[in-house]
């Protein structure tokens, strides 16, 4: 890894340089998985927006291959902005994509496989009908974008959404089409909220209840919910409820910032994300984009911006109120070097180093038991904002129970730490678990931004142990609490922290002992990210 380049990333998908955003339509097809994303070829930072197309076998290893889609044509002269795939009967993927045309109104367009026999599909021919969609009937045409995979309702109607503001309020406009050409918009929108702005990448997927698999887009198994997912505010939040194909309602159980429900994909640093069935292995699979938090000079100087997340598998939880992630098991295969311990005590106040991996680029599965639950810290009921109590009580804050969790990217002699950590406070008839995500100390370099992160978990600390699973990679950290109920994603340009200056630690800066049961770390080998010049298929 050359000196230069400390914050790129060694198992986590980037093109070789410039600017990356939204993920943009996923899809398994014949044994081959597509990654399309918006893609700036000319320069680091957003503009001139294609599909860049890469291709892999297992979600880890790719293989670029040219530009998908360009703008060129009236309709998307502006950018080839963000969408989905969709199989047509007979199996047959095509792209809906938002094209910004010449007058720069956002129009939703078609683009078809050249080739259905080239199993990489590298050509695109966008359809004759273009644009399907136009910002009529008071549509906002500077808000009318983000086609999201479509499905077919038990009339064979195709239906699918386009996110949408109306009076400054976010919305997803519900599309119907016999032919995929012509479509008409719904009366009501699927789903609106007069608590939030413009619905960026909406998405919505049906979640099994009480089971191991994904389900298809257009399933209309009856035991599901359905995930509607909206990017707003920096962040992408969801919410479940349960959808009726015939009338096309969908009631939600909670709502958008609803008063003591935030649900959201990640409480860090995730957007524009999206979903897709895999066909193959019978998973949902959620790609998100995870941005800078360096400055634009920053970017232009190093040439590149933005990483895609680990995929992750996505399911409901048994509670039924929230989603579950976890990183794709392929990617257990970048372990190498592994080191472990068993039944450590962890006295308060003290700091154990993780020694014999590399702590730069790095997978930590840990867990924590606590014997001393009735001494923690009452909770103030005043204490809704998990974020602001995670930048209230950083990692240098002691408390009874916490803050105790894993010190990631850190300098001998912790300097600069990033701190992926929990506390426990007691109510009045339960315990609530924080995580927190504490950038505050991750670089001694001023410039980047060092927002924490928290969100309140779904443990009970008396019934089950307190989980942690970071993923750690140069200049990332994804983080997953509690078997991933809780995810936080970070960003950091450590300064001192870098390639084998780089350490890793448990910590308790609690006044209380807790105990772990067991902690594994494993050193994480290089994804393989090749120009389709340069290799085909791997053996
Ligand atoms: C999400 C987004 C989309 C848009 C695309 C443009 O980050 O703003 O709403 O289609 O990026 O690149």
């Amino acid at each position: 890894l050359p000196r230069d380049q400390p914050y790129r990333t060694g198992y986590h998908f980037q093109p070789p340089k410039n600017w990356m955003n939204a993920t943009s339509g996923p899809m398994y097809y014949k044994g081959v998985y597509h990654l399309f994303y918006q893609y700036n070829p000319y320069a680091a930072v957003w503009g001139n927006i294609t599909w860049a197309h890469s291709i892999s076998y297992d979600l880890v290893n790719w293989i670029n291959l040219d530009i998908a889609l360009s703008p060129g044509d009236p309709f998307d002269i502006n950018g080839c902005w963000s969408g989905s795939t969709t199989f047509l009967s007979g199996e047959k993927p095509v792209i809906l994509y938002t094209g910004s045309d010449t007058m720069n109104r956002q129009v939703q367009n078609l683009a078809e496989p050249k080739n259905l026999s080239d199993p990489l599909l590298r050509e695109w021919v966008k359809s004759s009908h273009n644009p399907l969609m136009s910002p009529v009937d008071g549509i906002d045409p500077k808000n009318f974008r983000d086609p999201t995979t479509a499905w077919q309702g038990p009339d064979g109607l195709w239906r699918v959404l386009v996110g949408n503001e109306m009076d400054g309020h976010g919305r997803a406009l519900l599309y119907r089409s016999q032919d995929f050409i012509t479509w008409s918009q719904s009366k009501e929108p699927i789903h609106s909220s007069t608590r939030t702005g413009m619905w960026e990448c909406p998405d919505f997927y049906p979640v099994s209840i009480d089971g191991k698999n994904g389900v298809e887009t257009s399933s209309l198994d009856k035991f599901t919910k359905h995930v509607l997912k909206a990017s707003f505010d920096n962040s992408d939040h969801y919410v479940l409820g349960n959808y009726t194909a015939v009338t096309d309602n969908f009631l939600v159980d909670t709502d958008f910032l609803d008063n003591g429900s935030d649900l959201r994909y990640d409480y860090g640093n995730f957007y524009a994300s999206k979903t897709f069935f895999d066909s193959g292995k019978k998973r949902r699979i959620l790609w998100g984009w995870i941005l800078e938090s360096d400055n634009t000079t920053d970017d232009v100087k190093k040439g590149w911006s933005g990483l895609q997340s680990i995929p992750r598998t996505i399911l409901l939880s048994k509670t039924g109120k929230q989603l579950i992630q976890w990183p794709l098991e392929e990617i257990e295969k970048q372990r190498i070097i592994k080191v472990s311990f068993e039944n450590k005590e962890l006295k308060g106040g003290s700091v154990l180093e993780v020694s014999g991996i590399t702590a730069s680029q790095a997978d930590v599965e840990v867990s924590f038991s606590l014997s001393s639950l009735k001494e923690a810290e009452l909770m103030d009921p005043s204490w809704v904002d998990p974020k602001l109590l995670c930048s209230q009580k950083t990692a240098s804050v002691r408390s009874n129970l916490g803050p105790f969790g894993i010190l990631v990217l850190a300098s001998k002699d912790l300097t600069e730490q990033t701190a992926i950590f929990f506390r426990v406070f007691r109510s009045k008839d339960n315990y609530v678990v924080l995580m927190c995500s504490d950038q505050s100390r991750s670089s001694v370099e001023e410039g980047p931004q060092k927002t924490i992160y928290g969100a309140f978990i779904d443990i009970d600390p008396l019934n089950e142990k307190i989980s942690l699973r970071s993923l750690i990679d140069h200049s990332i950290v994804e983080s997953f609490g509690g078997e991933g109920r809780a995810c936080i994603t970070a960003r950091v340009y450590p300064k001192l922290a870098i390639d084998n200056q780089a350490y890793l630690y448990a910590f308790n800066n609690g006044t209380l002992d807790v105990n772990i049961p067991t902690l594994n770390a494993w050193s994480m080998k290089n994804a393989q990210i090749v120009s389709s010049t340069k290799r085909r298929k791997p053996n």
